[in-house]
Parts: structure tokens; sequence; C-alpha cells
């Protein structure tokens, strides 16, 4: 295990869209291993796996502070959405920053886990905005683009608002 380094916005990877998994192998085992690390280090709750330069169609997410929330999508498909939230968002590809971003309140994913038996989470808030950004990565969509108003500093005010890199 160990981390690897995030693409940043700029690098053109991060605009492509990835790639289905077919089948389970140690490489792609140890890929989301050191996303997990990866993630972990960076203090973020969500990472996908063309951050790390890997176009295949996973993401992995930990809205818990104590690492218990800790869950891999691998081919994952939001199959439900239902209202709005409205908050800020960060991505670890994008440092520093943080922007308002309207996500559903409340999805339905379907996705494979790392045995590749499908599974069906429901879920809101804080973790289904974590979804929604994560599955924009893998279609090549950062954030900044559904942005409502300025990019922030997100380094400006650590105040009791929730801020979330992913
Ligand atoms: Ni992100």
């Amino acid at each position: 295990m160990g981390t690897r380094n995030i693409r940043e916005m700029g690098d053109p990877i991060l605009k492509k869209k990835s790639k289905e998994v077919k089948e389970m192998t140690p490489r792609i085992q140890a890929l989301i291993d050191d996303m997990f690390e990866t993630m972990y280090e960076a203090n973020g709750c969500g990472l996908a796996a063309v951050q790390v330069g890997v176009l295949k169609r996973i993401f992995v997410v930990d809205v818990t502070e104590d690492g218990s929330g800790a869950t891999v999508f691998i081919n994952p498909e939001i199959i439900e959405t239902e209202g709005v939230q409205d908050g800020n968002e960060g991505c670890l590809s994008v440092p520093g920053k943080k922007g308002a971003v309207q996500r559903p309140k409340h999805v339905v994913v379907k996705a494979l886990d790392e045995e590749m038996n499908e599974f069906i989470l429901e879920t809101d808030d804080l973790f289904a905005r974590a979804i929604c950004h994560e599955n924009d990565h893998l279609d090549g969509i950062l954030y900044v683009e559904k942005v409502h108003g300025p990019l922030l500093s997100s380094e400006v005010e650590e105040s009791d608002e929730e801020e979330e890199e992913a």
C-alpha cells in the first residue's frame, strides 16, 4: 500500500471519461487500497481513480470522522435522485478552493463492491453529495463547472461550515 500523486485541475486526464471495470485483479485491489490511503492522508472524503491517474470507474468515499464509513464503488450508476441541497464543495484536485454546488438531497446508487457483487445504497445529505461529486469525476466533470457564484478560497474561513474535499 501507499499513497499516490493526486492529479490537479489543468491535467487533461481529469476531463476524460473513465472505463468500466470488467474484473477484479490484484492490481485493481492495490489501486483501491492506495486510493483510501491517499484520500485519508489528504483529509478528503472521496476520491476517484482518475484523480490518481487511472481511468477506471472506481471511487471511494468516507464521510465519517473515524474511518468507519469507508465505501468503494465500482462501475457506479446513480439510479434515483430526490430533492436538492445547497452547500460548499471542494475537491482534492482543486486544492485550496471551494464553491457552492447544488446537488440532489437523496440518491440511490447501484455499484459493485470489491468482490464485484452488486449492491444498492440509498443515502442523503453529505454522503449523497460526495457520491454525486465522485460520480462526475468518472465522466470527466469537475465541480468547478457546476459552481454557483465565485470559486472561493477554502483557507480563508475555517469556520463551522461544512467543508469537504473530494
Ligand atoms: Ni473531487
